[in-house]
């Protein structure tokens, strides 16, 4: 007997969806059948990414939005009910890495990553909750990282925030739980993912230095390869599905055995 997720009659809103993780969950998202809004601060990313899920037959809308800016949540989450007909599923996928010696990180640069990281992921689940209630029904999805469950040197700003989206995602799941709300929220902690944020951890690699790179970062991961952007679209798509109807608070780690060590 096979089952395939079916999200037809589902509303979605991923928020860094022009590129990396973020396309690819709004692809898999609108391949089960959801309507998503594909939100970015980059708006020529986000509408590729809408090009991508008409061209397979799917629905979607690009909204230009930085994480950032409540109004401009409020003005997301508006223009999501009413052209795409309510919201049930928010994947708080935005995020920036930073790869600084501590002495380096300007007091900007940490408050930018909180500011992205977490108040970002903060605004949404506010923003979100009441079109979700009046929806029926709400799965919010957090973008956590192994980082947010054990540290890394050099990261000590993105730890501190992915560790914080963590515990606001447990935090956010029993109060809304506890106020009889139909919506759960879980957090994703992915392992080295391919995308171009994977850049990021190349920062200061010398050239000659980037394919031996590359294989320490491989070996870290016990299954023995990076993961793929389709691996944490795949969870997400589980998390926003009624799958996973008895799961809140929790936290899907996917990294080909990372934190298994
Ligand atoms: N790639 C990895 O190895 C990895 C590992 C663990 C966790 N993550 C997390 O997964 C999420 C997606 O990462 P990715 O690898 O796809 O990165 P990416 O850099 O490919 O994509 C991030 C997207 O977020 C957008 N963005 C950045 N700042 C924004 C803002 N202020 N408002 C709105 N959009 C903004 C960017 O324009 C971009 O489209 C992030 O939260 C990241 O921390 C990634």
């Amino acid at each position: 007997m096979t089952q395939a997720i079916d999200l037809s009659g589902r509303v979605a809103l991923v928020t860094g969806a022009g590129s990396g993780i973020g396309r690819q969950a709004a692809e898999t998202l609108a391949s089960a059948g959801a309507a998503v809004a594909c939100t970015d601060i980059n708006l020529a990313g986000a509408q590729e990414t809408v090009a991508l899920i008409e061209a397979a037959g799917g629905r979607a809308i690009a909204i230009t939005h930085d994480v950032v800016e409540e109004d401009q949540w409020e003005a997301a989450v508006r223009t999501t009910v009413d052209t795409l007909g309510g919201l049930h599923i928010m994947v708080n996928n935005a995020g920036i890495e930073l790869v600084k010696n501590i002495p380096d990180i300007s007091v900007s640069d940490f408050r930018r990553v909180m500011d992205i990281n977490v108040m970002g992921v903060f605004l949404g689940i506010k923003c979100c909750t009441a079109a979700m209630a009046a929806s029926g029904s709400g799965s919010i999805i957090n973008l956590s990282s192994v980082a947010g469950l054990i540290g890394a040197p050099r990261q000590a700003a993105y730890c501190a925030s992915k560790g914080a989206v963590r515990l606001m995602t447990k935090a956010t799941a029993l109060e809304l739980a506890g106020a009889g709300h139909p919506i759960r929220v879980n957090s994703v902690h992915p392992g080295i993912i391919e995308t171009p944020m994977m850049e990021d951890l190349m920062t200061g690699v010398p050239e000659e230095q980037r394919a031996q790179r590359i294989a320490l970062m491989t070996s870290r991961h016990p299954i023995g390869r990076l993961g793929q952007a389709s691996d944490i679209a795949n969870a997400i798509l589980y998390l926003a599905s009624d799958l996973s109807s008895f799961m809140t608070g929790s936290e899907v780690v996917v990294d080909g055995g990372l934190t298994a060590n």
